[in-house]
């Protein structure tokens, strides 16, 4: 059975292309989950890429992954800065992780700077855009052997 990789992408990151396109670029969520889809199949790997507004969703699909998946890729949104569920949720499978920003955070607002998700990633990926999803592919399907 090939590795299978969760990717998560959190609150707003449903309105890619329109939201704030000078910061987020023009390629929508689709786009995204395409370009990751494509890449997979390249590295002969499966992928399940799920995005969700709520939290407590996102919880619960990291918990569901035991098992299931080989590591995760997530892009909480604003919940990086906020959220102790989500790193406790990810603590809690074990899986490795890669954290990825779209954006460069360390540029914005110092608000943005601190994530709760670092301290449970294998890596941390920001302000490449979509390619930061890529790398974080590669990197996973790398790991997962
Ligand atoms: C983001 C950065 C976060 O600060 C922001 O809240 C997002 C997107 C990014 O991909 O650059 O929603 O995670």
């Amino acid at each position: 059975m090939p590795a299978k990789i969760l990717v998560l992408n959190g609150p707003n990151l449903n309105m890619l292309g329109t939201r704030e396109p000078e910061i987020y670029g023009h390629e929508t969520l689709d786009d995204v989950n395409d370009a990751i889809r494509r890449r997979a199949d390249e590295l002969g790997i499966a992928t399940d890429c799920r995005q969700s507004n709520s939290e407590g969703e996102l919880v619960t699909w990291i918990q569901q992954a035991r098992g299931q998946a080989s590591a995760i890729i997530i892009n909480a949104g604003a919940y990086s800065h906020t959220s102790i569920a989500i790193p406790d949720a990810l603590r809690a499978v074990g899986l490795p992780v890669y954290e990825v920003h779209l954006s460069n955070i360390y540029r914005r607002e110092s608000f943005r700077h601190h994530s709760h998700i670092s301290a449970v990633a294998v890596a941390v990926i920001c302000g490449l855009g979509l390619d930061g999803y890529l790398c974080a592919l590669a990197a996973a399907a790398k790991a997962a052997g």
